[in-house]
């Protein structure tokens, strides 16, 4: 895994680089995309590249990275209608090229393995970008999450459930849908982005731990090309690195 740590000032130019590299290398690159806080300003720097004719994003395919279960379909908290707030809309991805979980369909794990077909028929995904959660988290793939998971519906993590308040959800859900671990390993080049002090903890565990189910994001560390962008926050506790 290659460590980028870098200024917390630098944290979201520094990862739309990343971005915008790889859809200038690839423009037709089939890339994941997470939500949450970490990525917010990042899209808002992608949307304002793709605005100012920096970067086209017209022929990348977008897949959402997981989906929280039960929220209704007028949610906002949902992270397929975050994905459009936050990036979808503002940028030239034709709707046709964006995939969403759907989880309001009656048959979940269908939903799943057609979800993976898809990737699979567009020749698999270029570009995984994920967060991590408190407590290491990737996706939904949440602690106890196994290298040969696929996407599948999970049950939601108490520590989840507890970070989900955030959102101002009327009903915190149980359960979601996410990538699996094995699907993410599959894809060509992973992103790993972190900021903030509160993840400080757990990029110890990533850097310096043991490869452990226990901490999910652990397991994407091996892969051939996995990057990890983090700000210097989020690399207070680790010794012998800096920016
Ligand atoms: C959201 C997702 C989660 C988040 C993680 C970090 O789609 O996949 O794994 O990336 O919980 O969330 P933030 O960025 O809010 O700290």
């Amino acid at each position: 895994m290659k460590v980028n740590i870098v200024d917390d000032a630098k944290f979201d130019t520094a990862v739309a680089d990343f971005i915008a590299e790889e859809v200038r290398c690839n423009p037709s690159a089939n890339i994941c995309f997470p939500t949450g806080d970490t990525p917010k300003k990042i899209y808002r720097e992608l949307s304002l590249r793709v605005q100012s004719g920096q970067l086209s994003m017209a022929s990348v395919h977008a897949f959402g990275l997981d989906e929280w279960g039960s929220l209704p379909e007028t949610s906002k908290a949902r992270c397929s209608a975050r994905m459009y707030e936050q990036l979808y809309r503002n940028v030239d991805i034709p709707s046709e090229h964006i995939y969403c979980m759907d989880t309001l369909v009656p048959d979940v794990d269908d939903m799943c393995k057609k979800y993976e077909k898809r990737i699979a028929d567009l020749g698999g995904l270029n570009l995984a970008i994920v967060g991590v959660g408190i407590n290491g988290h990737i996706g939904f793939n949440e602690p106890g999450s196994q290298k040969t998971d696929r996407t599948r519906k999970v049950t939601l993590s108490a520590t989840t459930q507890r970070v989900a308040k955030k959102y101002q959800l009327d009903v915190i859900p149980t359960w979601g849908v996410t990538l699996g671990i094995q699907t993410l390993f599959a894809t060509e080049k992973i992103l790993i982005i972190v900021n903030g002090q509160h993840k400080a903890d757990m990029m110890t565990k990533l850097i310096n731990g043991l490869e452990t189910t226990n901490v999910p994001v652990t397991l994407l560390r091996n892969h051939p090309n996995c990057t990890l962008i983090l700000d210097s926050s989020a690399a207070s506790l680790l010794t012998g690195w800096q920016a």
